[in-house]
């Protein structure tokens, strides 16, 4: 399962791709926002910090206004991908790009046949949102098991891509789940490289070498 980062802040995608465990990046309009810089510029940056794709959000709700945006951002660089709704005007444009060799994320995924709709009209990726699923009470892992097993049966060549992710626990399911890809906040990052017995066991190794060291100089 690859591990992309859900963010669209320069310093935080340069902290994770410095780990060494970063396979791309997917922004949203919101994620966006929050850094209030030029959009296309934005992409850029991130484009060039990152080896692998780059998803962006086209705001348009109508085919040929989303194709005319898709066409603009794609041509930013090689590793853009074109994130596009989840509804009728998305999947047409999808098919479109699909055809013109522009590769796609259809996203606001929430159900499994919308996600067959998604991989039916070529998208290179569809993305479930998990932890929204939770938030109205359903359960967002069963919702991704379903698609994967879906898409695996039928041979389907779109890449399922868990978003909506809340915490490691998350992650690990969704891996377990089969999903391709794993799009996770900073905070996720953090959290799954955290955990107390390491923390506790890095300060007794220190320790001891100390102490060994002292006993060195007698
Ligand atoms: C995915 O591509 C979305 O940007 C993201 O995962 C949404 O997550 P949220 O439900 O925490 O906003």
């Amino acid at each position: 399962m690859k591990l992309f980062l859900d963010t669209a802040n320069l310093d935080e995608i340069t902290e994770i791709n410095r780990w060494g465990v970063l396979d791309g990046v997917t922004t949203n309009p919101t994620l966006a926002g929050k850094e209030g810089k030029d959009f296309a510029a934005m992409i850029k940056d991130i484009c060039a910090e990152v080896d692998g794709d780059v998803s962006a959000e086209v705001v348009s709700t109508d085919t040929d206004g989303m194709l005319e945006e898709a066409n603009k951002l794609a041509a930013i660089a090689d590793n853009v991908v074109i994130k596009l709704p989840l509804i009728p005007a998305g999947l047409a444009a999808c098919s479109q790009l699909s055809r013109d060799g522009i590769r796609t994320n259809v996203t606001l995924c929430f159900s499994a046949p919308q996600a067959i709709l998604a991989a039916r009209a070529g998208a290179t990726y569809v993305s479930p949102f998990l932890g929204r699923v939770d938030d109205i009470a359903n359960d967002g892992i069963a919702l991704l098991s379903e698609i994967c097993e879906i898409f695996r049966v039928q041979g389907y060549a779109t890449e399922v891509l868990a978003a909506s992710l809340r915490g490691p626990q998350h992650v690990a399911q969704a891996a377990v789940a089969g999903a391709d890809v794993a799009t996770l906040p900073t905070k996720v990052f953090h959290q799954m490289v955290s955990h107390p017995l390491t923390d506790a066991g890095l300060e007794r190794f220190l320790a001891d070498w100390d102490a060994y060291q002292q006993q060195l100089r007698g």
